[in-house]
């Protein structure tokens, strides 16, 4: 492991390539040809028909028991087929979740001197990056984001969290608190749903409000070649689970479905949920933690906030 405790090199924000009006992007962004996108047919999962599952949560709770059986038996198809799937009547506010990604859009137009302050650095990820891997020379993906630390407790640090906008910092915990009640809500499903006690996972991921959680803010500017590079490359959560909340306006993530790439077609108001290598461990691969990446397109930027709902990091998995 490399513990270098800055960048090998001086770090560019992607946006600020963007805005800077280049037509062509520069080659550390350019993927190898095996890797870029391919933007010729429809991969949109809606129109190819396989669309990943959209789950009712409220049917989990619902009176009618077969509807509750139905339910659940969707949510184990999902992770065992897909890895993921989104989840609709979730309990999380559509208000809360629309206003954490406006805040965070409007972040990021914050003036680069103000967004610097939190500029991260390899040893803890946690602020504003550009980023990920300290080899010198590596490949970059197309995109800036905000690492933060939610939960345990003793390592969250509201101070680095933005200050600016002003309601930034509150709705962070808001929108957190409320997404943690989700993740515990899901828990329990996938508990029972691998025939285990209801808090088996809860207590193998460290027990009640001993969870670790942190939050990925992805922003992926306007790309002029978005054919050659990747916002975020292949790859699957090192954790638990993930709850994404994605941009209303434009998708972007893709999921590895049957060897080729799927890109997902966000319900209004759902959340992505997708399974996390240390889930699919605990659950003796009956969950797939399954590969995803995120292309970019030259016509509008996306953002969307990734809540990783993780073991506590010293638990042995
Ligand atoms: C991630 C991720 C997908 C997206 O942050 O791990 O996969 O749509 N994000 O931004
Ligand atoms: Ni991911």
């Amino acid at each position: 492991m490399n513990c270098l405790q800055s960048w090998p090199e001086p770090v560019v924000r992607v946006q600020h390539l963007s805005e800077s009006g280049i037509t062509s992007i520069p080659d550390r962004y350019v993927k190898k040809p095996s890797d870029r996108p391919v933007f010729l047919e429809s991969s949109i999962g809606s129109e190819l028909n396989i669309n990943m599952p959209v789950i009712n949560m409220a049917n989990l709770y619902s009176d009618d028991v077969l509807l509750q059986q139905k339910t659940a038996d969707l949510i184990v198809d999902a992770c065992r087929e897909w890895g993921f799937f989104q989840v609709v009547n979730h309990g999380v506010s559509h208000g809360l979740m629309a206003r954490s990604r406006e805040v965070w859009r409007e972040f990021f137009k914050l003036p680069p001197e103000e967004k610097q302050k939190y500029a991260n650095e390899p040893r803890t990820y946690e602020g504003y990056g550009s980023r990920l891997g300290v080899e010198k020379g590596i490949s970059l993906d197309w995109g800036d984001y905000f690492f933060l630390n939610y939960l345990p407790i003793g390592i969250r640090d509201q101070n680095k969290w933005p200050s600016l906008p002003f309601s930034c910092r509150e709705l962070i915990a808001e929108y957190s608190e409320e997404v943690v009640k989700l993740g515990g809500k899901l828990m329990k499903i996938f508990s029972s749903n691998l025939g285990l006690r209801e808090y088996y996972l809860e207590e193998a991921f460290g027990g009640e409000g001993n969870m670790s959680g942190c939050m990925r803010v992805n922003y992926y500017p306007k790309c002029p070649q978005p054919d050659l590079t990747l916002g975020l490359s292949p790859h699957s959560d090192p954790g638990g689970f993930t709850i994404l909340s994605p941009d209303e306006n434009v998708s972007g993530l893709q999921v590895r479905r049957d060897g080729g790439w799927v890109t997902v077609d966000p319900m209004p108001n759902a959340f992505i949920i997708n399974i996390g290598d240390q889930l699919q461990i605990l659950s003796n691969s009956k969950y797939k933690s399954v590969e995803h990446r995120v292309i970019v397109n030259s016509a509008k930027e996306r953002l969307s906030l990734a809540f990783f709902y993780n073991p506590r990091g010293d638990m042995l998995i």
